[in-house]
């Protein structure tokens, strides 16, 4: 098939480059000139694994090209997909003026029969939002051509992406159109094959769908966080109780882990725009806002257990490992890290971080506020304190003894508890976790 991918992003490049590898014929379109010129000289502007050999492949058997002009996209291509951001407004709900862009940039130049198929993440309304502004553009150069507009929300999780996306649990379609489902069908039918569902429903379920899924997600989160906090107050150890509970089928055990809040460009921002859609709606969603209100907290633990130790951070050199929001990625929106660095440059401390992928998006954050190392031992040198805050491999196994000589105090506060307490404090570590005895 024929496929335009408007929008070069994470969500853009990953679904393109899928959808090439199965054998279509993708171009992707960009208004960034920087980031359509980087790739098409191969330079990837994302790191997530196996993103850059896909890419590489695809270009080279010619599915996949790369582009600014909307309109040459627009004219070789049956599905244009919208995979565009979808940011916070001020009052917190989706930001839908790109999406509306691109809509009104395809009704300006379509000359024939179009499938739009909205990937971004968009709340209920907006497929007639984007039909309206394709029309009206129609109407304007007096243009009477058929299209049908399709929501198709993307499930895939950064760090995972490509296996995400070829291999979804679930692909959801929202169409009105009996034939129209049957063409989405078709495209998405190579990544299905093991029998998971593809979902054909309206397109408000659709768009309501995406966020419901995003906003349990955070439920489940937040909810842990919170059971966490009130395990260390009462001497309960979190882990245990983690196993207990997720060993029940009807809880499950993944994303159950306590940490340091959620971040990334979905879950905050989705569960914001959720909350806003139901005051919209004179409905308030009382668990989402205190989702919302437990992340924020959440978010500012880790400092509060660094501050425990240090009442005055003044001079003092903190060690961070880890920036990105999660590992295998360098995306840093709504990152904890952020929350936990700002805090301690107010209070005075010196902050020295590592990440493996995420420095230049940090750089871009924190300027020379900060200072980087390029290796995880050498942030360590001298500091009074490390903070563990994203759970990369490479912080899983170190080598404690060569921590614990480097650090000017054997302190160490983990957000992601990757390690045992006993054992940590046995070796002479003043280590915390979050929730754990
Ligand atoms: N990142 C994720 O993990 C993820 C997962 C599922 C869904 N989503 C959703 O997918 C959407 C895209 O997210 P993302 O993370 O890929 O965003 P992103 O910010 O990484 O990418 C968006 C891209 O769209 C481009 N763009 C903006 N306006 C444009 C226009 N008028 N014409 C052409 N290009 C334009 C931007 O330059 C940018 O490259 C959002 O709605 C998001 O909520 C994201």
């Amino acid at each position: 098939m024929k496929i335009a991918m408007i929008g070069t992003g994470y969500v853009g490049l990953v679904s393109g480059t899928c959808f090439a590898e199965s054998g279509n014929d993708v171009i992707c379109v960009d208004k960034d000139e920087k980031k359509i010129e980087d790739l098409k000289q191969g330079i990837i502007p994302i790191y997530e694994p196996g993103l850059e050999g896909l890419v590489k492949r695809n270009v080279e058997e010619e599915r996949l090209s790369f582009t600014t002009s909307l309109e040459d996209a627009v004219e070789k291509s049956l599905l244009l997909f919208i995979a565009v951001g979808t940011p916070p407004g001020e009052d917190g709900s989706a930001d839908l003026q790109h999406v509306i862009a691109v809509a009104r940039g395809i009704g300006k130049c379509m000359k024939e029969y179009k499938i739009i198929v909205d990937k971004s993440t968009v709340p209920v309304g907006t497929g007639n939002k984007v039909r309206e502004a394709i029309q009206e553009e129609l109407d304007k150069r007096g243009e009477k051509i058929q299209f049908d507009v399709v929501s198709n929300p993307e499930f895939l999780k950064e760090g995972n992406a490509i296996d995400d996306f070829m291999k979804p649990d679930r692909v959801v379609i929202g169409c009105e159109d009996v034939r129209t489902g049957e063409i989405m069908k078709e495209l998405y039918s190579p990544f299905v094959r093991t029998g998971k569902p593809i979902l054909i429903m309206d397109v408000a379920s659709a768009e309501m769908t995406k966020y419901a899924a995003n906003a349990m997600l955070a439920t489940k989160i937040s909810f842990m966080n919170d059971i966490a906090n009130l395990c260390e107050k009462l001497g309960v150890d979190i882990s245990q109780v983690r196993q207990g509970i997720g060993s029940d089928s009807r809880i499950g055990y993944s994303f159950i882990f306590p940490g340091a809040g959620y971040g990334g460009s979905c879950f905050p921002k989705d569960v914001q725009a959720l909350v806003r859609t139901g005051g919209e709606n004179g409905y308030k969603l009382e668990i989402l806002e205190a989702v919302e209100a437990v992340n924020y907290r959440q978010k500012r633990v880790l400092f509060n257990k660094i501050q425990k130790r240090f009442p005055d951070l003044k001079g003092k050199t903190i060690a961070v490992w880890g920036l990105a929001f999660k590992p295998n990625t360098d995306d840093m929106r709504e990152a904890p890290s952020i929350v936990i660095i700002e805090n301690l440059i107010d209070a005075g401390a010196k902050v020295v971080a590592y990440d493996p992928e995420a420095v230049n998006e940090a750089r871009k954050i924190f300027g020379d506020k900060i200072t980087y190392g390029k290796k995880s031992y050498e942030v360590l040198d001298g500091a009074d304190a490390l903070v563990i805050v994203t759970e990369w491999n490479e912080f899983r196994r170190p080598d404690l003894d060569r921590i614990k000589s480097l650090l000017k105090n054997p302190i160490i506060i983990d957000g992601r508890n990757l390690f045992e307490p006993k054992k940590m404090q046995a070796l002479g570590f003043d280590y915390e976790g979050i929730g754990r005895k």
